[in-house]
């Protein structure tokens, strides 16, 4: 019998591994400078996390969560996404009461039972964000202008940033009408569930998975023209902002994002090398999302970035699948008496913070340097009867392919900069 993982679900393997590593900790160099600290919630939540909040005629809660009952009966699901678990802890654990502003960032994988494509998985990590307790709009800008920086600091050049405002309670019904009588009278062009959505989300023709939706919905009225002054004062300062921080952007006004909780602020983060699922990241803000799941009144923006997506676009850039260059030390021992003192010093030299593989089994001298070669490593270490007796390795510089000897004792100075 031969066990696949399941389709959609991916094993990222080394060398990629340690592109993962960087960014993660690029993150965590980038975010933690602006007081993010970092969240874990469970992977499992209970059904109604993710329902109501996400939005219940989205194609994430009708078609796309992983649901179940559990052994006790219980309805649960898989997150499809991060906000709505760190909103549920935020609550949960009172974190209003701490701090009237709370910066969090969080890595982990979401699920989403879509028909798998380039750059949609089932499972797939996000890298994300949330602030509370700020309306400031010129917060909005402060945290797209650092996922700017985020990115161009891992070397991302291939990117642009799309912006738009999605009213508030006070404009945005009013647009939505404008929109609903616009679907109403061309409604035989749409898909059956834009159809059968169109009264209670009209806007969601707009992310519709079906292209003429979406040709349609894009010759409709639009949401800049429907903006309230406030609205409009907000969305003026958020580009202000963005525009002093030396962040580029483009005013998108079809973007609705694929859940229901954003209000004002929305924006996507794209790049054309990606095809047709274009985004790496997307967020916005959440000012209400925190009362309804029976919080304060405290208002939130935040933003996730497809990890898998932005490891693509990155290995694209760069042209390479594995990251760096040579480095650290492979030890060669020819000889019985060699191998435990090649044990010995392995541990000496990783001790050092230094990374050291070596051959267990008594190989020949050329079969071991064809793995020091194959595995990367900086030097090599030939340890032999010779050197044994002098008290000396031979050391080899891989990169220069210069040998010299080196005292034993000499060898923790020698090594410090492989
Ligand atoms: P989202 O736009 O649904 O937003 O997802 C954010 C990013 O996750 C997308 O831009 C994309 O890069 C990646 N992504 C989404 N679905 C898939 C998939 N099936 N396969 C691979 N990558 C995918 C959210 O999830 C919001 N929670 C973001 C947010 C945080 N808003 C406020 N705070």
């Amino acid at each position: 019998m031969s066990l696949h993982a399941l389709r959609g679900m991916n094993d990222i393997l080394p060398p990629s591994t340690s592109v993962w590593q960087e960014i993660e900790q690029k993150a965590r160099d980038v975010f933690g400078r602006y007081g993010y600290r970092e969240i874990r919630t469970p992977a499992l939540e209970e059904m109604g996390v993710f329902t109501r909040t996400i939005g219940d005629t989205t194609d994430i809660v009708e078609k796309e969560m992983y649901v179940f009952q559990d052994r006790g009966g219980k309805w649960v699901a898989l997150r499809p996404e991060g906000t709505a678990s760190i909103v549920r802890a935020y609550i949960e654990h009172n974190l209003s009461q701490e701090d009237a502003v709370a910066r969090f960032f969080y890595i982990g994988p979401m699920y989403r039972y879509d028909r798998p494509q380039k750059g949609r998985f089932r499972q797939f990590y996000q890298l994300g964000v949330e602030v509370f307790g700020i309306a400031s709009p010129r917060l909005d800008a402060e945290v797209i202008n650092m996922l700017d920086l985020y990115f161009r600091g891992l070397g991302l050049n291939d990117i642009e940033m799309e912006i738009n405002s999605l009213g508030c309670p006070i404009c945005r019904p009013k647009f939505q009408k404008a929109f609903f009588n616009f679907l109403h009278q061309n409604e035989s062009k749409l898909c059956p569930d834009c159809k059968r959505r169109m009264e209670r989300n009209p806007l969601r023709a707009l992310d519709c998975k079906q292209e003429g939706c979406r040709q349609l919905a894009a010759e409709g009225p639009s949401i800049q023209d429907h903006l309230c002054d406030a609205c409009e004062k907000d969305f003026d300062i958020v580009l202000e902002t963005l525009g002093m921080l030396g962040s580029g952007y483009k005013i998108n006004p079809k973007i609705v994002r694929g859940l229901d909780y954003y209000l004002k602020t929305t924006f996507e983060f794209t790049s054309t090398s990606l095809g047709a699922q274009n985004a790496v990241a997307g967020g916005g803000r959440y000012d209400g999302l925190v009362r309804l799941m029976g919080g304060p009144n405290v208002p939130g923006f935040g933003f996730a970035v497809g990890l898998e997506r932005l490891v693509d676009l990155l290995q694209a850039e760069r042209g390479t699948s594995s990251g760096s260059g040579r480095n650290g030390v492979f030890i060669a021992a020819v000889g019985d008496k060699a191998l435990p003192e090649a044990v010995k010093l392995a541990a000496q030299i990783r001790s050092q913070g230094i990374a050291v593989d070596l051959d267990y089994e008594g190989k020949s001298l050329k079969s071991q340097m064809r793995r020091a070669d194959k595995i990367g490593a900086r030097y090599v270490l030939l340890l032999g009867e010779t050197e044994l007796s002098k008290k000396i390795v031979s050391l080899r510089d891989m990169e220069t392919a210069q040998q010299e000897e080196v005292p034993l004792a000499a060898l923790p100075g020698r090594l410090k900069k492989p």
